[in-house]
């Protein structure tokens, strides 16, 4: 606590104005604590009770906005205990006995944290169930894949869907991962040293759902790599979804024209009226910019600190808050507006030039015997054959194809985009029956991580 009182200094210090969200958790890691020091009788039953009961009071004057938020109480923990000595009196006292500050708000932040991904792994696991939906929707169409943004090979809408599928998924178990590190319990390591009273720290840890303890008080009141982690998570996530964005954004040009997003999901011009903005989707691949930049600011406020707390740490609080938020709300509405997506099929195929079928003419070589080298030359002089004299592959004929290699029959004549895809049957790859049976292995999936 600090002696000055000037206002603008107070300000500086505080953190009541961003960690008045922390109550919740707050509350409920003090009522564990009280009750644990009664148990021990390291304070009387009776006190133990008035506290708890007190807290109670305190979280329901937060809930309802009867709870006066005063300025000179520093953070949230000071704030809820002065409530509390106003409401119970000197037992409100005992309340910080064998805990500091320091514990309780690696507590309260591991606390919130867990929270937060259990609801973000729910909002994640809609926006993938979308991704599905879509392959679902769509499983025959076909279009162009990219690469360099080039038309590339021909691939199925539904295979690009999935791609996104994998990689939420992806996400989806590193916060997984993450959260096993988050619920471990700091509570019980006092300032920094451990704390001189006979606690029960396991008796705390299932009060409060943790999984383990801390094995080291001076690291758990300072390391916040757990923080790091989830701003990390979420800083991938938010990457994932921006590229999905930038896909929509350009798909629903009137250059490409391959979707239309729902009204409620782009914006008219006033002075423009024919147009249709992908506000939305913009916004989504913008935000993985502040998700990043939250990244790099815990992980230079942890930078060269020595041990164990500093003040510093308080300033891990707003990246972490923000993440979060950016997060939860972006896959809201991502996954909401996926779900109004209208696919122009045609439009995919009649935008496809059929020079990325030039990888199959080698492959057909091949399969006569061929290098795939040499198969692939010949495919090139083929390929640049068409274009310099403005064909496209399917008006090439016969002589044409024999003029680059005996090897040619006519069956070279039936390149498709339907033969190209069936080709690729192998595991992962864009075949029909491929993709089918990885909508299916994805829909099993969220069935069953529905039922766990
Ligand atoms: N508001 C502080 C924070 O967020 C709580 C811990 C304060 N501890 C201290 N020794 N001043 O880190």
């Amino acid at each position: 606590m600090l002696e000055s009182k000037s206002r603008g200094v107070q300000d500086y210090v505080g953190s009541l104005q961003f960690d008045r969200r922390l109550y919740r958790h707050d509350i409920a890691g003090s009522i564990a604590h009280a009750r644990m020091l009664g148990r021990q009788g390291i304070i009387s039953e009776d006190d133990a009770v008035r506290i708890a009961k007190g807290l109670e009071s305190v979280r329901r004057e937060i809930e309802s906005g009867d709870f006066v938020f005063d300025p000179s109480d520093e953070d949230i923990h000071m704030a809820v205990e002065a409530r509390l000595f106003k409401l119970i009196g000197q037992a409100a006292g005992k309340l910080h006995t064998g805990r500091s500050r320091n514990d309780q708000i690696a507590l309260d932040l591991r606390m919130y944290l867990r929270d937060e991904i259990t609801d973000i792994r729910r909002l994640l696991r809609d926006l993938r169930s979308a991704t599905v939906e879509l392959a679902e929707r769509y499983p025959a169409v076909m279009m162009a894949g990219y690469t360099h943004l080039q038309q590339a090979q021909p691939v199925l809408f539904a295979h690009h869907m999935l791609a996104y599928f994998e990689m939420f998924t992806r996400d989806d178990a590193r916060l997984a991962d993450c959260a096993r590190r988050v619920n471990v319990l700091p509570l019980g390591s006092g300032a920094l040293a451990g704390v001189p009273y006979p606690i029960d720290r396991e008796y705390v840890a299932r009060e409060l759902g943790f999984d383990e303890l801390s094995a080291n008080s001076m690291d758990a009141v300072s390391d916040r790599d757990f923080v790091a982690e989830f701003n990390f998570c979420g800083a991938i996530l938010m990457m994932h979804i921006s590229r999905l964005a930038e896909e929509l954004v350009f798909w629903s040009s009137t250059e490409f024209g391959f979707i239309r997003i729902g009204d409620g999901f782009t914006t008219g011009s006033s002075i423009m009226p024919q147009k249709r903005n992908p506000d939305l989707a913009e916004l989504a691949r913008a935000k993985s910019g502040r998700t990043y930049g939250n990244l790099m600011t815990i992980l230079t406020v942890l930078k060269a600190l020595p041990l164990s707390y500093n003040r510093d740490l308080q300033e891990d609080k707003e990246p972490l808050f923000d993440t979060a938020d950016t997060v939860k709300a972006t896959l809201g509405v991502c996954a909401e507006m996926l779900r109004t997506l209208e696919v122009d099929a045609t439009r995919m195929r009649d935008v496809v030039r059929d020079y990325l079928l030039a990888t199959d003419i080698a492959d057909y070589l091949v399969h006569k015997g061929l290098p795939f080298r040499t198969a692939h030359g010949i495919s090139a002089a083929v390929s640049h054959h068409a274009s310099d004299t403005g064909k496209s592959l399917s008006e090439l004929s016969m002589d044409d194809y024999r003029r680059f290699s005996p090897h040619f029959d006519d069956d070279i004549l039936q390149l498709s985009m339907e033969r190209s895809i069936a080709a690729r049957d192998v595991p992962g790859g864009t075949a029909l029956n491929r993709v089918a049976a990885a909508t299916k292995a994805a829909q099993e999936l969220l069935i069953s991580e529905g039922q766990g």
